[in-house]
C-alpha cells in the first residue's frame, strides 16, 4: 500500500515538473526606468551585424536564467516577445545595467557599455523576428 502511494506520488511529481518549466515567469510590471535613461538611443541601432555578438554574450551570461532560446524559464521572463517590443532601447539598457535585486535580475554594469548595447540589439532583433510566434528555432538561425 505504502509503496503504491509512493509510486503515485513520484508519478505525480515527475509529470508536474515539466509543466512548471513551460510557463515563464511574469515580469515585474512596476519596474520602470527613469525617463532620461529610457530616452537614450542605442549607438548600435544601425549595426544589425553586431546583434550576433549580442547573442553570444547572451548565451554566456543570460541563458541560465532566461533560457537557451531567451523565451524565459520559471526563474526569469521571456525576452523574445511583447515585453521587449513595448520597451525602448534605453529602458532595456538601463534594466540590464542596474538589475533588480528584489526579483533576482543581476546587475551587468561591469560589462563594457557597447556589450550591453549589443545585448539590447540582440533582444530587439530577436523579439521582432521570433515574436510570440513560438518560433523556437530562432536562436539557431542567423540574424538579419
Ligand atoms: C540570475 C538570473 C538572471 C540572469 C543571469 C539574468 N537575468 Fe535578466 N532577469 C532575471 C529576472 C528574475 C528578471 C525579472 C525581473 C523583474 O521583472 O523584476 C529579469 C528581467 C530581465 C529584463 C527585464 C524584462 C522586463 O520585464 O522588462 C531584461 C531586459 C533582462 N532580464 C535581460 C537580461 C540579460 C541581457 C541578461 C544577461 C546579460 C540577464 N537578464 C541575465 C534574472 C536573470
Amino acid at each position: 500500500m505504502t509503496a503504491r502511494v509512493l509510486t503515485l506520488l513520484v508519478l505525480l511529481l515527475s509529470s508536474a515538473l515539466p509543466l512548471a518549466a513551460l510557463r515563464p515567469r511574469d515580469p515585474d510590471a512596476g519596474w520602470t526606468a527613469p525617463a532620461s535613461a529610457a530616452a537614450k538611443a542605442n549607438p548600435l541601432a544601425n549595426r544589425l551585424d553586431a546583434a550576433e555578438g549580442g547573442r553570444k554574450i547572451f548565451a554566456e551570461r543570460c541563458s541560465t536564467c532566461h533560457g537557451d532560446d531567451a523565451e524565459g524559464t520559471e526563474y526569469a521572463p521571456d525576452l523574445m516577445g511583447a515585453v521587449i517590443r513595448r520597451q525602448s532601447d534605453g529602458t532595456l539598457y538601463w534594466k540590464i545595467s542596474s538589475g533588480n535585486t528584489r526579483t533576482g535580475m543581476p546587475t551587468f554594469s561591469y560589462l563594457p557599455p557597447l556589450q550591453r548595447w549589443q545585448l539590447v540589439l540582440f533582444l530587439r532583433a530577436g523579439s521582432q523576428r521570433g515574436g510570440d510566434s513560438n518560433d523556437r528555432s530562432f536562436m539557431a538561425r542567423p540574424l538579419p
